[in-house]
């Protein structure tokens, strides 16, 4: 049984913080982060939260599937930062909307939670356990990130985007494949603690601090590798020709990434959508914040054959192939 993306969603903070911004903060230009990442403005939280936003995207996403919240088998929301660890975002988006007939769980798989959270919704749809998601990407990056250190503070956004998906009874329509894999031994490539660590305790982190810590070039490295790898093996999968796909919806990492993903795989970039100039990077929001953007202005049709990959710390990736 497959499943189909009924309905899109999202959510972004009211305050835009630009690249011009950003050059008041710390010792970078915005020709520099254009140049280097795509990026020239994000959206950050003020009274903003996870959980406010999954919330809002969450009701979009029902409300363009047609569905009342009491129709909901399930909601997993894919986030590293939520507020508060327990209870999950899951279950306040549950509360908040009164979906009380699901049951609501987080999913941390950094910039792969999207993918990873919608697979899971797949799987349980395809065992019978449930017959519909609402499936959330949400994120406050801002809220983990060290504002004086100048490689890390450009790149991320906060944000929340939402799909409702249900069982799909018609032949060759919805997910047709799933691809996902993880590289637990590269985790120090791309961390962050949730709080201080003693400072006495060993272990393989560097700083002890509560911030995002990144080897970019290793990051870059992994992701044009084992991205269009993962893509290749959802495709065969699914019998599909990466000419015959009419989008790529990948995770917003990073436009060079894209772009070199893109020449992988051979197929222009004129089927990589991308949002990154205007959000940043939104880790586990970044696809679904772009599918709802590609719906709601109808980029993306009816039979089209889209494909998903999300792909962050962990290390973590995933990729699924779908009609629409
Ligand atoms: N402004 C100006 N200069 C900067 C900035 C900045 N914001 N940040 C770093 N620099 C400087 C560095 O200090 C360095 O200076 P130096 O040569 O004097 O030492 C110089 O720019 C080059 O730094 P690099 O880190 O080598 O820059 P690079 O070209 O690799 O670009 C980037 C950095 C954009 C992070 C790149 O490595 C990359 O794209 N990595 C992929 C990782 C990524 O996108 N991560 C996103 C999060 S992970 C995820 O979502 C999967």
């Amino acid at each position: 049984m497959a499943i189909t993306i009924k309905g899109t969603g999202s959510s972004l903070p009211k305050k835009v913080l630009t690249n011009f911004d950003l050059e008041k903060m710390v010792d970078t230009s915005d020709a520099w982060i254009r140049e280097r990442t795509g990026m020239s403005e994000r959206h950050i939280a003020e009274n903003e939260t996870v959980a406010s936003l999954a919330t809002e995207a969450a009701k979009k996403a029902l409300a363009d599937a047609g569905k009342d919240a009491a129709d909901v088998d399930m909601i997993i929301v894919a986030t590293c930062t939520g507020e508060v660890m327990v209870p999950s975002t899951a279950c306040k988006v549950q509360a908040e909307i009164g979906a009380d007939n699901a049951v609501a769980f987080d999913i941390n798989s950094a910039c792969s939670g999207f993918l990873f959270a919608l697979q899971t919704a797949g799987a349980y749809i395809a065992s019978g356990m449930h017959k519909n998601a609402l499936v959330i990407g949400a994120e406050v990056l801002s809220s983990i990130i060290n504002w004086e250190d100048r490689s890390t503070c450009v790149l991320f956004g906060d944000g929340a985007g939402a799909v409702f998906v249900e069982n799909c009874e018609e032949e060759g329509r919805g997910i047709l494949s799933m691809a996902q894999g993880s590289s637990g031994s590269k985790g120090g490539v791309l961390y962050f603690r949730k709080r201080e660590a003693d400072p006495d305790k060993e272990d393989e982190y560097e700083g002890k601090d509560a911030f995002v810590h990144m080897n970019g070039a290793e990051v870059y490295k992994f992701a044009v590798r084992q991205v269009p790898e993962c893509i290749e093996k959802a495709l065969a999968d699914a019998g599909v020709k990466a000419a015959d796909v009419d989008l790529f919806v990948l995770h917003q990492a990073n436009i060079r990434i894209i772009e070199a993903i893109s020449k992988r795989l051979g197929a222009g970039m004129e089927h990589f959508p991308v949002n990154i100039d205007k959000t940043g990077n939104t880790s586990s929001a970044s696809i679904p914040l772009l599918l709802d953007e590609l719906n709601r202005s109808g980029r993306i049709k009816a039979g089209d054959t889209v494909v998903l990959s999300g792909f962050g710390g962990g290390l973590t990736y995933g990729a699924c192939v779908m009609k629409w």
